[in-house]
C-alpha cells in the first residue's frame, strides 16, 4: 500500500478549509496535522479545534501526529474532535504501552513516532501493539527541513523487525515516513519499504497540488 498524506503545517492558514478540499481534490489519501506544544518541539501549532475543523471540510481521515509532552491527557479530546489516525512520540511517553492502548481504547489507529536518533529497539516490543510506526526523517518542529539519509536504513530496519514479528502482512503495522519528502526523494524512500508519505512543503509550496501529488504516484510505482 502507498499513501499520500499532505501536510497541512505547510498550508496557507488563512484559507485553510479550502486548501484541505484542494488536496483533497487533487488526490490525497490522507490529511496530516501536526500539533505542536512549544516543549516537545520548539514550536506552536494547532489543537483540538483545528481537528474539528478540518474534520468538516473533508472526508478524508485525520492523521493527527502529536510532538506534545504528556500526551495522554488530550488524547480523548483530539479523538473526540475527529482524528482518525493518532501517533504519538516515544520519547514523549513514559508508559508507552499504556498510551498506545488509549488511543485504541478512544477507537482511533494508534501509532508510535521516532525521532531521527532514537533507537529502534524502542519500538521492539509494541510493534504488534500498533496500527502505524512513523520514522521521522528530519528532526520535528518546521516543515521544509532537509532529508536525512541515514533514515533510509532506519526504514529498512523497521521493515525487517516488522516481518519477524508479525509474519501476515495484513495485520502488520504500516510504515510511515515524515520530514523532507519531494520529487528527488521519493523514490529511494518508497523502495527503502514506507506505505505512507508525509509531504508538507512539497505539496502546498508547489503551484499544481493535482500535478505534484500525480508525479509523487509516478514515482512510487
Ligand atoms: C515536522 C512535521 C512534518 C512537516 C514535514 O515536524 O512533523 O509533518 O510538516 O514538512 P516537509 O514535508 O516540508 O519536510
Ligand atoms: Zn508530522
Amino acid at each position: 500500500m502507498k499513501l499520500i498524506a499532505p501536510s497541512i503545517l505547510s498550508a496557507d492558514f488563512s484559507r485553510l478549509g479550502e486548501e484541505i478540499r484542494a488536496v483533497e481534490a487533487a488526490g490525497a489519501d490522507w490529511i496530516h496535522i501536526d500539533v505542536m506544544d512549544g516543549h516537545f518541539v520548539p514550536n506552536i501549532t494547532m489543537g483540538p479545534i483545528i481537528i474539528e475543523a478540518a474534520k468538516k471540510s473533508t472526508r478524508l481521515p485525520l492523521d493527527v501526529h502529536l510532538m506534545i509532552e504528556n500526551p495522554d491527557r488530550l488524547i480523548p479530546a483530539f479523538v473526540k474532535a475527529g482524528s482518525d489516525w493518532i501517533s504519538v512520540q516515544v520519547e514523549a511517553c513514559v508508559h508507552l504501552h499504556r498510551t498506545v492502548h488509549l488511543i485504541k481504547e478512544n477507537g482511533a489507529k494508534a501509532g508510535v513516532v521516532l525521532n531521527p536518533a532514537t533507537p529502534l529497539s524502542a519500538i521492539e516490543w509494541i510493534l504488534n501493539d500498533v496500527d502505524y510506526i512513523l520514522v521521522m526523517s528530519v528532526n520535528p518542529g518546521f516543515g521544509g527541513q532537509k532529508f536525512i539519509e541515514t533514515s533510509l536504513d532506519r526504514i529498512r530496519r523497521i521493515r525487517g523487525m516488522i516481518e519477524k514479528s508479525t509474519p501476515d502482512s495484513r495485520t502488520s503495522p504500516l510504515i510511515q515516513i515524515d520530514g523532507g519528502v519531494n520529487d528527488e526523494t521519493i523514490e529511494r524512500i518508497s523502495s527503502a519499504g514506507v506505505d505512507v508519505f508525509v509531504a508538507g512543503s512539497a505539496i502546498f509550496g508547489s503551484p499544481d497540488y493535482r500535478k505534484t501529488i500525480e508525479e509523487f504516484r509516478r514515482k512510487l510505482g
